[in-house]
């Protein structure tokens, strides 16, 4: 994988796939720290205990149109190859949240990448779920959540051109900021 933001992409499309409605995307940088965390956390279907057991092999998949399942085992790959670990924590019929820390500092550490599409190709591609996006580094915070603009667009769909250009507008201005 590229960069960090094809796995939360990756991660993400799991949240979608799994039905949930909500999807809370979040990145938490600490600086002075060396910290890098993300989190996926949905309210999807859920995994088993055991089905979590053997979730990062990568012959652990649901999928039916190929046989091996990689979004969950790479993420864990390049968290792992800057001394950080992944976190999955599931419960059937409530939802699932997935954590990964990363040591920023570390030679094999992945750039964060496009982020930017990432959330807009996510809300892009899936009008009927809500995202909430939040991403800090030190002191300073952003956050998205559509539920918000939805409110806001008085029955314009969110995914309509005009809408996502504003969108990824305020998102690449807000993250300049941020990382100012
Ligand atoms: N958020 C989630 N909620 C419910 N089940 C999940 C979630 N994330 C992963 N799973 C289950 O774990 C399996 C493995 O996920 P993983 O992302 O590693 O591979 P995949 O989605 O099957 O294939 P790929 O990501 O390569 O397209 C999935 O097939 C799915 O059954
Ligand atoms: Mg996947």
């Amino acid at each position: 994988m590229e960069d960090i933001s094809l796995h939360i992409l990756d991660i993400a499309e799991n949240s979608v796939a799994s039905g949930a409605t909500l999807i809370t995307i979040s990145i938490v940088e600490k600086t002075r720290e060396d910290s890098f965390l993300v989190t996926v956390e949905d309210n999807g279907r859920g995994m088993t205990e055991e089905f979590v057991k053997n979730v990062l092999d990568p012959f652990c998949t649901t999928r039916t149109t190929r046989k091996i399942g990689l979004g969950l085992s790479l993420l864990a790959q390049s968290a792992r190859e800057t001394g950080g670990d992944i976190l999955i924590a599931s419960v059937p019929g409530k939802g699932t949240t997935v954590t990964a820390n990363f040591i920023p500092s570390h030679i094999d550490m992945k750039s964060l990448g496009n982020i930017t599409d990432t959330i807009t190709t996510l809300i892009a591609g899936n009008p009927q779920v809500d995202f909430l996006f939040t991403y800090s580094r030190d002191n300073r915070t952003y956050e998205l959540d559509t539920r918000q603009i939805c409110a806001a667009l008085d029955g314009v769909p969110i995914n309509s051109s005009e809408v996502l250009t504003a969108i990824r507008e305020d998102l690449i201005e807000a993250l300049d900021d941020i990382r100012r």
